[in-house]
């Protein structure tokens, strides 16, 4: 958000003047969390907006309204969310007592039409309420959806404009999706839904069209004359912390890899769109989709984490130790799967996507492994180039290339070309992605949020991989928490013909 040599508060106040240009964001404005007191609001919307609000990045006159069925009161979601809020000594304490002050609750059933009744009176009824532009978030289990939506637009709609954001997942297959979206689609217009995929809204993912499309140096290279493979990583150092009973019901292929790799996919496939207008940024991410044939059960390694006797106490506990997990489920906790897309760029290149939980590390990147230099005159000595853009943590691009080895030596040696973000961009602090994406939707953008064509797209690679595994219910391999995954999933690697050496040690410059 900032540029080197501004402040926080320099940047902020920039980008409010670009918002204050528009007259919309002068207008009232109301913000209603259906799921108040869920998991997702405490730890993402309500720290979010506290953030937008300190900042000054939300409209001045914004009002946000809670609903749930529990009795919340501003104090209640005041102490349940302040852990997540990291406010500073800096933040001055009056805004905080603000942001408060705006806050307001209405309790209710999700499937009672007299509820949303009294939610629509107490809009109407706050200052400037009628008119203003709503944003209905809805924070909920994906099979409330359709009675909320329906009341929502008998009962809730403003004078202003009226946007809904929709948390993934969107439906369990093409069939359920297809069906969500037709209710969607009866409801509201295209341009008031926000289907929410929050890899999108995060930097270095948002990076990839600049990289590819501001830069001479990677479009020659882009195509599978130059591409051995393409591995999209997503690795997370903890199970499923209680959260299992969601979890059981969706597994990683669709809680992971149907969306966040998927989507960074598609930005690292796609072709150049026409401009950055999101309708041809999402043409073209659809027209990428279109050339991926469905995954085969052949080309995926599924897994489920076991207990490591020997780890921490967290370790040790299995996903079917998790008390909230179905005794035997088979739900996969890791996946890795080839997708290969059909078309004049990319046709023979192996796209890995790899996901999962409870695994040795942290970690989201996409990796484009090089083929070798043709005619060798080095004796076998260099390997192969790979382009890294690192999502997190520690936000990086890194090329690993060869050069000669430093002093009286003329053979080549493994090295990088490093722009490691925490220090190229010292002072800037990078906005969480709900932050940016939230921003998007008060402005009217859609190119960070996912069209209807797309996810029915998605749906219809994973769909029958993913009937497959449950008629035949697919036993997923065991791994070790805190593990790589399985290691089948490094002969699908290799399989693929990803090279992967061992020999590359990377020296950080900052510890030396
Ligand atoms: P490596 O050559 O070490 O690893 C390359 C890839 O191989 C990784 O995707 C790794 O992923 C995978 N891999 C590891 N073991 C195996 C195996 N047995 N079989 C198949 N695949 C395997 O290069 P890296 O790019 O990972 O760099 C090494 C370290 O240096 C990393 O920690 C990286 O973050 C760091 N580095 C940091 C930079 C920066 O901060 N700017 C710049 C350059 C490097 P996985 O284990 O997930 O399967
Ligand atoms: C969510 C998944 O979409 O992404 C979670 O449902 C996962 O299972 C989370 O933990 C990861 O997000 P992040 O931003 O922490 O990488």
């Amino acid at each position: 958000m900032a540029g080197p040599g501004l402040s926080r508060s320099e940047v902020c106040g920039m980008l409010r003047q670009e918002l204050t240009r528009d007259e919309a964001f002068l207008q009232p404005h109301i913000i209603i969390i259906l799921g108040a007191s869920g998991d997702l609001a405490t730890k993402k919307i309500y720290p979010t907006l506290w953030w937008l609000f300190r900042d000054r990045l939300l409209p001045d006159e914004t009002h946000v309204v809670g609903f749930a069925r529990s009795p919340l009161t501003v104090e209640s979601v005041r102490q349940q969310t302040l852990p997540h809020l990291k406010v500073s000594p800096e933040d001055p304490p009056p805004r905080l007592a603000q942001f408060w002050g705006r806050q307001s609750f209405v309790r209710g059933q999700y499937g009672d039409g007299g509820a949303f009744a009294r939610l629509g009176g107490h809009l109407r009824a706050l200052p400037g309420g009628e008119g203003a532009n709503r944003l209905f978030y809805l924070a909920l289990p994906p099979s409330l959806y359709v009675p909320v939506t329906r009341h929502l637009r008998e009962a809730c709609m403003g004078g202003g404009w009226n946007r809904v954001i929709v948390e993934k997942p969107f439906g369990r297959d093409l069939g359920s999706a297809e069906a969500l979206g037709r209710h969607l689609g009866a409801l509201f217009r295209e341009e008031q839904i926000y289907r929410i995929d929050h890899y999108l809204g995060k930097e270095m993912v948002q990076s990839l069209m600049v990289l590819r499309f501001g830069n001479r140096i990677f479009g020659p290279v882009w195509t599978r004359d130059h591409v051995a493979a393409v591995v999209l990583t997503f690795k997370e150092p903890f199970g499923t912390q209680g959260r299992g009973g969601y979890f059981d019901d969706f597994g990683i292929i669709r809680d992971v890899m149907q969306n966040h790799l998927l989507q960074m996919l598609c930005l690292v496939a796609m072709e150049k769109p026409a401009s950055t207008h999101p309708d041809d940024v999402r043409d073209e991410k659809v027209k990428v989709l279109k050339c991926i044939r469905p995954v085969e059960l052949d080309d995926v390694v599924l897994g489920q984490y076991v207990g490591d006797p020997e780890g921490p106490p967290e370790a040790r506990q299995g996903y079917l130790d998790d008390p909230t997990v179905p005794p035997g489920s088979t739900t996969a906790t890791f996946a890795a799967a080839i997708l290969r897309v059909a078309n004049e760029r990319w046709d023979g290149v192996p796209f890995v996507l790899r996901c999962g939980k409870a695994l040795n590390e942290r970690k989201a990147e996409v990796r484009l492994q090089f083929r070798e230099v043709p005619g060798d005159i080095f004796g076998r000595q260099c390997k192969r180039n790979e382009l890294v853009v690192r999502v997190q943590p520690d936000e990086a691009v890194y090329t690993k290339l060869m050069t000669k080895k430093p002093g009286l030596f003329f053979n080549p040696e493994e090295s990088e070309l490093d722009l490691t973000y925490g220090s190229r961009y010292k002072d800037v602090k990078l906005p969480d992605a709900y932050e940016r994406l939230i921003l998007d939707v008060l402005c009217g953008n859609q190119m960070h949020f996912v069209r209807s064509d797309e996810l029915r797209e998605a749906w219809r690679i994973f769909t029958p991989l993913l009937h497959t595994i449950e008629e035949r219910g697919e036993k997923p391999l065991p791994y070790p928490y805190g593990s790589r995954g399985p290691p089948e999933a490094d002969e699908l690697l290799k399989r693929a013909g990803f090279l992967y050496e061992g020999t590359y040690r990377w020296v950080n410059p900052h510890r030396l």
